[in-house]
C-alpha cells in the first residue's frame, strides 16, 4: 500500500533550542490531531540527537538533510550515513537541488550516497527536478529520467521499498511559484511510469512520490488530491508548526 507522507525540510534554519521547540510543537500537534499521513521532520545534523529526544519516532519520522559519500575516515566536516543512523534518525533527504546546485552533487555521487544510506538502515527521500531553463527547452523528462535512473535504478526491488521520491521543480522552490496541480500531476505520472518500467506496476504503485516547491496550507489540498501526488516535501512552510500542520491535515 502506498503511504502518504508530509516531510519538513528545515534546510539551514533554526538553532538547536529553536529546532527542539519546533519539533516538540510538531510532535504534540501530531499526537493530538487525527492525521491521515506519515509525518517526518528533516533537520540539520546538529539537531538530530536533541530532536530525537523530544519526538515519538513512531509518530514523527526524523530525517537528516544529507549524508557523506563515504562511511568514515579523513573527510573533515562530513557526516556519514552510519553517524546519522546512530542518532536514531530513520530517513535521509538526498539529492536536493540545493545540494546538486551549490555543492556539485552528481547523479553518480548520489548513487553512492543512496547505497550507503540504505546500508546504514536509513530510508531515502530522493529529490529530483528540472530548472525553468530545462523545462522550457523540453528537457524535463530527460533530466528527471537521468536523475532517477542513474542514481537509483541499480537497486533491487527489496531496496526500492525504502525509497521515497520527491519531485521538486527548481523554479518552484522558495519562490512562491508553485507548479499547478496539473503540472505536478503530469510529472508525477511520468515518474511513476518510469519506475513501473524498471520495477513493475505493483512496486511503482506502492512508491510514494512527494511534491515540493512552495507547497503551503492554501494549495496542499489541491495538490494532494491528484492521483499520483502522495504528499509533500515542505521547506519554508515547515518552519512554523501551524503552517506545517495545515499541510499535514490537507489529507
Ligand atoms: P519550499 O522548499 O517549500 O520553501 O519551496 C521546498 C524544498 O526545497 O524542499
Amino acid at each position: 500500500m502506498r503511504k502518504n507522507i508530509v516531510a519538513g525540510n528545515w534546510k539551514m534554519n533554526t538553532t538547536v533550542p529553536e529546532g527542539v521547540e519546533l519539533a516538540k510543537a510538531v510532535n504534540d500537534a501530531v499526537a493530538s490531531t487525527d492525521i491521515k499521513c506519515d509525518v517526518i521532520v528533516g533537520v540539520p545534523f546538529t539537531h538530530l540527537t536533541a530532536v530525537k529526544q523530544v519526538i515519538d519516532i513512531n509518530k514523527v519520522g526524523l530525517a537528516a538533510e544529507n549524508c557523506a559519500d563515504h562511511n568514515s575516515g579523513a573527510y573533515t566536516g562530513e557526516v556519514s550515513a552510519p553517524m546519522v543512523a546512530s542518532t536514531g534518525a530513520n530517513y535521509v533527504i538526498l539529492g536536493h537541488s540545493e545540494r546538486r546546485g551549490y555543492y556539485n552533487e552528481t547523479n553518480e555521487m548520489l548513487k553512492t550516497k543512496v547505497d550507503l544510506a540504505l546500508e546504514a538502515g536509513l530510508k531515502v527521500i530522493f529529490c529530483c527536478g528540472e530548472s525553468l531553463e530545462e523545462r522550457e527547452a523540453g528537457k524535463l523528462e530527460e533530466v528527471i529520467g537521468a536523475e532517477i535512473s542513474e542514481s537509483l535504478f541499480h537497486l533491487d526491488a527489496e531496496q526500492w521499498k525504502n525509497i521515497v521520491i520527491a519531485y521538486e521543480p527548481i523554479w518552484a522552490i522558495g519562490t512562491g511559484k508553485t507548479a499547478t496541480s496539473d503540472q505536478a500531476q503530469e510529472v508525477h505520472a511520468f515518474i511513476r511510469a518510469l519506475i513501473a518500467k524498471q520495477f513493475g506496476e505493483d512496486l511503482a504503485g506502492d512508491t510514494t512520490i512527494l511534491y515540493g516547491g512552495s507547497c503551503k496550507p492554501s494549495n496542499a489540498q489541491e495538490l494532494f488530491a491528484k492521483p499520483d501526488i502522495d504528499g509533500g516535501l515542505i521547506g519554508g512552510a515547515s518552519l512554523k508548526c501551524d503552517d506545517f500542520m495545515g499541510i499535514v491535515t490537507a489529507f
